[in-house]
């Protein structure tokens, strides 16, 4: 791996994911919203940055050039097809064979195996109608993203967040398959770790065509997953 793209950059997991690229030596590529780029002041000289809306395939076509890895950040947020114009243009202009790894919550499902919990099912089911309320977020169009990225041929990953935190880093999070196994209901993952799962996924090839739900390692579930082996 030598050249990534970070699709989503200026936020906040955009940020961490920059640091922990630059930290493994590889050149790094941003895109981000025209009015966002100066949040990427920090990394000035150091990234090369492509201004413009990450579902605009002209610009995605453009950052994505020559990238052996592309990290996206699926958001939820606008309702104008954001996240699955964004994830489109990602699977059709990223080089074959990059490998290509997404962000997304333990709402999406890949196999309908998951196994919420009472409160999560509220939780979510407020804020998809709060969101179409306020027409600010649109959860549906993250799950079309996500359905188009299962069934795409490309290398893969889609990194199933839990919900985040700040803090300094404790580590690699620890992952499960299925929203419900044991080892992750403390449900909780440092966001600057969310990150670095995410670009450790470039190099890992058992996680492609995985969609691995992550919990932060040294989460009381965690700890007891691996106390119990
Ligand atoms: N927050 C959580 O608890 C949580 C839990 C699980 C998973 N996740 C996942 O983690 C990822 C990052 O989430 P985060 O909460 O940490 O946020 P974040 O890193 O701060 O990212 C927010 C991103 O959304 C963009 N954005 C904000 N408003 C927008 C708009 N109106 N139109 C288009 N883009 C907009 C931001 O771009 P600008 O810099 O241009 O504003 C930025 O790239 C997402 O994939 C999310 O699904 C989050």
């Amino acid at each position: 791996m030598k050249k990534v793209c970070i699709v989503g950059a200026s936020g906040k997991l955009g940020q961490y994911m920059v640091q922990h690229a630059l930290d493994r030596g590889y050149e790094v590529v941003g895109v981000c919203r025209e009015r966002s780029v100066g949040k990427l002041d920090p990394f000035k000289g150091r990234i090369t940055v492509f201004p413009g809306a990450t579902n605009d395939r002209e610009v995605i076509k453009k950052a994505v050039a020559g990238c052996d890895g592309v990290l996206t950040v699926l958001v939820p947020w606008g309702v104008h097809q954001y996240s699955s114009g964004t994830a489109q243009a990602v699977l059709d202009q990223a080089p074959p064979g990059a490998r290509l790894i997404f962000s997304c919550g333990w709402h999406i499902t890949r196999d309908g195996q998951d196994v919420y919990s009472q409160s999560f099912k509220v939780t979510m089911k407020a804020f998809g109608w709060f969101g179409r309320l306020t027409r600010a977020v649109d959860l549906d169009d993250q799950v079309e993203a996500c359905r188009r990225i299962f069934t795409n041929d490309t290398q893969w990953t889609v990194v199933r967040g839990s919900d985040l935190e700040e803090g300094e880093s404790q580590g690699l999070p620890v992952w499960s398959q299925h929203v419900g196994d044991p080892i992750l209901e403390s449900n909780i993952t440092r966001r600057v770790d969310f990150a670095l799962f995410m670009v450790e996924a470039l190099e890992n090839d058992e996680l492609i065509h995985e969609a691995p739900a992550i919990v932060g390692c040294l989460t009381p579930s965690a700890l007891a997953h691996a106390a119990n082996k």
